[in-house]
């Protein structure tokens, strides 16, 4: 049966296989499930856990790896909403605040920076972010789902900006309806979302783009597990679009002046863009994924995880990975 496990790096299993040898385990104990953010107690969850702890195996070296990578898309995200001295910009599914933190610095003393997501610990996660800076008055911080937007009235904003956040949301022409509801006429939204349709799954003897020659039959299993991770819905939120989609909803919600750049990449590289083999090893590439550890753990027999992991260091340590990615970066306006 072909399935598809996406993720956010665009990492897709081919297709589900019998069973894994053992149940996936448990999730590991968490520490911080709740966390003391600020004044306030917040229970950290999916979103939280993966963004500030398993996206990066709790790695501050592989953190600053895909900051770095994701602040290029941050700047074009920015620089493609145009002017932004004095707006009030919303940022959907604010995340850790990849975006909203650096438009806080554009948007400058008259502008707002509204920070919305469904998780509550990342909005205080952001909260005190802003805190920190002592930038407080140009920032509030909204719980509201991409789908309403419920909390945001109505042509109150200049600009909407989103990073890999519609992909994980099912029904995205709500999204678009509420984004095109919650902006001033002649407002502007700057949106970036991978394009997995495009290219995956990978092939059969690519984990994660690294080189599985000769190992493809447990790189299979591993990639079952993952597949079988994923909850209804999430497969087609993710994998269920593509870039025309994208121009058709921002039409439909009644955008104008629609500008999409498709951008694909083949490069040398890993998916995960991994530090190190345990970095690799510790990172789950989406908030619903296993960490590839975990995955390799249910997936195999010890004899064979023993032959994956060192064929998987083997490829890491000469390189032999390949990236392939799809994504679109998509302006668009609300009639004056
Ligand atoms: C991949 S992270 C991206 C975070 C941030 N935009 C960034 O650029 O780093 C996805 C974010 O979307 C949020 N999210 C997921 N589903 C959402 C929804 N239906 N409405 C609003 N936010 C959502 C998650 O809580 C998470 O913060």
């Amino acid at each position: 049966m072909l399935t598809k496990a996406p993720s956010q790096t665009g990492w897709v299993p081919r297709r589900t296989l019998p069973g894994p040898k053992q149940a996936l385990p448990p999730p590991a104990p968490d520490v911080q499930s709740v966390a003391i953010l600020g004044r306030v107690a917040v229970e950290s969850d999916l979103w939280s856990r993966w963004l500030l702890d398993r996206r990066d195996a709790r790695d501050a070296a592989q953190r600053g790896v895909t900051i770095e990578h994701l602040s290029h898309v941050r700047d074009r995200v920015l620089e493609a909403a145009g002017s932004l001295d004095g707006a009030t910009l919303l940022d959907v599914g604010c995340g850790d605040g990849l975006i909203g933190l650096r438009a806080l610095d554009l948007v400058g003393p008259d502008g707002t920076v509204i920070f919305a997501d469904i998780s509550d610990a990342l909005i205080e996660h952001c909260r005190e972010a802003v805190r920190a800076r002592g930038a407080l008055d140009g920032a509030r911080f909204v719980l509201a789902g991409a789908e309403d937007l419920a909390r945001i009235p109505a042509a109150s904003v200049d600009v909407v900006t989103t990073r890999s956040v519609l992909i994980y949301v099912e029904d995205k022409a709500r999204a678009f309806s509420a984004m095109h509801r919650v902006l001033r006429p002649g407002g502007r939204i700057s949106l970036f979302e991978p394009i997995n349709r495009l290219m995956f799954p990978e092939p059969d003897d690519r984990f994660g783009g690294y080189d599985v020659t000769g190992a493809t039959d447990l790189a299979a299993k591993v990639k079952a597990v993952f597949a079988r991770s994923e909850p209804p819905g999430a497969v087609a939120a993710m994998m269920g679009f593509d870039d025309r989609d994208l121009v058709r909803l921002a039409e439909e919600a009644g955008f104008e002046r629609i500008h999409l750049e498709c951008h694909i990449d083949v490069e040398p590289g890993s998916l995960m863009r991994s530090v190190t083999l345990d970095a690799l090893l510790g990172s789950a590439p989406n908030p619903n994924a296993p960490t590839v550890g975990e995955a390799i753990t249910a997936a195999l027999s010890e004899p064979e995880r023993q032959r994956f992991v060192a064929g998987l260091e083997q490829a890491f340590t000469e390189d032999r990975a390949v990236r392939r990615m799809a994504v679109a970066y998509v302006v668009a306006c609300k009639r004056r």
